[in-house]
């Protein structure tokens, strides 16, 4: 995939920025990429902090599928990150928490935020994907909600990488990544996604909102990425990433 970088030193968000190009027809491969956001957000409409020293990016793709499997692509873009944080920094000790949170030591050090325009025939428009990596931003300087889950990489991994390092190395897995996911299917993603996950095997609590509506243990992952969850009395329930999120250890 060729990569065309529209650079800001400040947005309200790259995803809203990256919706604007992609209604003006903006083709796959560009990707915005910001110093600071004022208008961060992340799935369920939550803040995302995004001062100056973290990545904050967004790709504009406009695969050509349909709408149910664009959830694949939020995977595989967990899958390239990943794989590309566990290269740069040395570490397997990057994971990934269902559906695309990348965790070092339950530290948040990733988010994915993928959003799908659909035509008025009901295809696929165009496909955000928003990447947020705290490669090293000031945490000292973050609300406290966010210093009590979220980490910085370069911080905890005694590293230097520069933000710029960081998305090349990024753009090139995610490229490999996506076209191997064109080629082969699905089948390989979700390998290398169960290789790396931290959440498979774990009590889990699902969430709608802040409200809890199933607990059990997370037993396994389908093949368009929802989420398994089995209770005590047997009764197992799949969960879609698009309207809940889910908490550890209860
Ligand atoms: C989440 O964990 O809920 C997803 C967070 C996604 C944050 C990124 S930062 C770049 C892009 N722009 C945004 O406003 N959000 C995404």
């Amino acid at each position: 995939m060729q990569f065309q970088l529209q650079k800001y030193s400040s947005v309200d968000s790259t995803n809203a920025v990256a919706h604007r190009m992609a209604e003006q027809g903006a083709e796959e491969g560009i990707v915005v990429v910001a110093d600071r956001q004022t208008g961060g957000h992340g799935r369920m409409q939550r803040v995302w902090s995004s001062p100056v020293g973290g990545l904050w990016f967004s790709l504009i793709l406009r695969p050509q599928i349909d709408p149910r499997y664009v959830a694949q692509i939020t995977l595989l873009a967990g899958v390239a990150v990943a794989k590309t944080l566990r290269n740069l920094y040395q570490t397997d000790e990057i994971r990934i928490k269902w559906p695309n949170d990348l965790l070092l030591e339950d530290k948040k050090v990733t988010g994915i935020l993928a959003e799908m325009q659909l035509t008025e025939n009901q295809d696929v428009d165009y496909v955000i994907v928003g990447i947020g990596v705290n490669v090293d931003p000031p945490m000292d300087d973050m609300p406290e909600e966010v210093k009590a889950k979220a980490e910085s990489l370069n911080r905890s991994l005694d590293k230097f990488y520069s933000c710029e390092t960081v998305l090349d190395a990024i753009l090139k897995e995610f490229s490999k990544t996506y076209q191997m996911w064109q080629q082969d299917g699905n089948e390989a993603v979700l390998s290398l996604w169960k290789e790396m996950n931290c959440t498979l095997g774990k009590r889990v609590t699902v969430l709608d909102e802040d409200r809890e509506v199933f607990s059990g243990t997370a037993v396994a992952l389908d093949a368009e990425g929802a989420l398994l969850v089995q209770n005590e009395a047997g009764r197992e329930a799949s969960f879609n990433f698009g309207e809940i999120s889910i908490q550890y250890g209860k």
